[in-house]
């Protein structure tokens, strides 16, 4: 990036989750928890990072060092799908997947063919983003060409990296929805030669689902995904039973419903695939092959009656997962709560989400579902400086459950269970200050 950033440093108590894990067990040796400690960037990725008594001597001259010493600071949040026209819609009552589709998602939808209703949504989305300390997310615009134009551009004024697309969807959707496999592809195209790799943006290529494209347009998807390899592909894959029945009627030569996907070439290390709640054996020894990624939306597939995700199969085959709020059909557009969903879906299959997983899956884990461990995840030197600073006592009841946490993973749990956006206290991006609650309590700052 040509943009000058400005060099910061921060000072406190720092959590994160150190290197990739294969298998649950494995995280407790992975976690890493600096009680004082300090965090130095230059131009946006972290320069230098771990105990403050150690890294006074790294501190640039007469740069202001910014101290949070109660609270607790993290990876930046990582959202694996989510939908940003869906804002204004969460918690429209009363249907499962295909009918919430028509009655609510598609009328909504239509709207960002108006720009400046683009815009204005996507500016409430990113500070929403923000707000809840999510840094990065993997993004579903509209089937218009400048709802993209206005998500980038929202996320470019706080230099966010966002992974985003136009969506593909051919048939069985309104008319005013739909485009074509030709002009599917054009325009894509056109996208992805105006956004990938500007700044940090990155572009997917993102057919709705298989029910609303053609064969001959996911095999223009397919067609472009080969011309640039490095774009992701985004989309859905059995979320709903009877989604998955229509798929199989629809494209009955296919063996399965991620059949489809890979035999039009959207398989791949950059693919994401939103749910998966109902795979089959193959699907899962498919996703596994061909380094796919699964974005789990529990807040959704609560929310929508989907089924319970086995978030345990992920690491029994091996497939990389990552969290998802999946606004508009997700409830709350925080990581935590969608974590706190995630630890009751679990239960209700008879297994216990430990906390330092449930970090895994919404930082390191997520940024290896998104191909990006490499630059975001942890605090390790040379990684973009995506943060966020966490009060854990932001209501009564919260301080009174905090003061008697036993230890940090006993306080991280209870954040998880209980928190949300008031929990959040500064969001950082690109090593800069990118959110600040009004009414938080000021950290104590001091000069060097
Ligand atoms: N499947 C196809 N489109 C959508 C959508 O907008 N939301 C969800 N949750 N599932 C989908
Ligand atoms: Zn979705």
């Amino acid at each position: 990036m040509s943009a000058v950033i400005a060099p910061s440093a921060v000072r406190g108590r720092f959590l994160d989750i150190q290197s990739l894990v294969e298998k649950s067990t494995d995280i407790h040796g992975q976690v890493r928890f600096i009680e004082d400690g300090l965090l130095i960037t230059e131009q946006g990725k972290i320069k230098w990072f771990g105990p403050w008594e150690q890294g006074q001597q790294h501190l640039p001259a007469a740069l202001h060092v910014e101290h949070y010493p109660e609270q607790l600071i993290i990876p930046g949040l990582i959202d694996c799908h989510i939908h940003f026209p869906q804002t204004e819609m969460v918690g429209a009552y009363g249907e499962q997947l295909l009918e919430w589709l028509n009655t609510y998602t598609f009328p909504t939808e239509m709207q960002f063919k108006d720009k400046d209703y683009a815009d204005q949504i996507a500016a409430f989305f990113v500070h929403e983003l923000l707000k809840n300390g999510t840094t990065t997310a993997l993004v579903f615009c509209t089937v218009h060409p400048q709802s993209v134009d206005a998500l980038f551009e929202a996320a470019e004024r706080h230099h966010m990296r966002l992974i985003a697309g136009k969506v593909l969807m051919d048939r069985h959707a309104p008319d005013e929805l739909c485009d074509t496999a030709e002009s599917a592809y054009a325009d894509s195209k056109a996208l992805i030669e105006k956004w990938h790799g500007k700044g940090r943006h990155l572009y997917a290529i993102t057919p709705r689902f298989a029910p609303t494209s053609t064969a001959e347009q996911l095999a223009k998807a397919g067609q472009l995904k080969a011309e640039y390899p490095d774009v992701y592909v985004h989309t859905h894959l059995s979320e709903n039973k009877n989604e998955i029945a229509w798929v199989k009627s629809l494209f009955p030569d296919h063996e399965n419903y991620l059949d489809v996907y890979h035999q039009h070439g959207l398989t791949g290390q950059r693919s994401v695939f939103a749910h998966c709640v109902h795979l089959e054996d193959k699907e899962w020894q498919c996703l596994h092959e061909t380094h796919s990624a699964i974005a789990y939306c529990p807040s959704s597939n609560l929310f929508l009656g989907s089924g319970l995700f086995p978030l345990k199969k992920t690491w029994e085959k091996h497939v990389k997962v990552g969290l998802g709020t999946d606004i508009g059909a997700g409830t709350a557009f925080c990581q935590l709560n969608t974590l706190d969903q995630a630890y009751k879906v679990q239960q209700l299959q008879g297994e216990s989400l430990s906390a330092f997983e449930a970090l895994y899956h919404a930082t390191l884990g997520a940024a290896q579902a998104l191909d990006l461990d490499d630059k975001l995840g942890n605090f390790n030197v040379g990684k973009e400086a995506d943060f966020v600073v966490l009060d854990l006592q932001a209501t009564a009841l919260q301080r009174l459950r905090q003061q008697r946490a036993q230890n940090i993973e006993d306080a991280l749990f209870a954040l998880m269970i209980m928190g949300d956006d008031r929990n959040i206290q500064s969001t950082y991006v690109y090593g800069q200050k990118a959110y600040e609650q009004k009414n938080a309590q000021s950290s104590s700052n001091q000069a060097h």
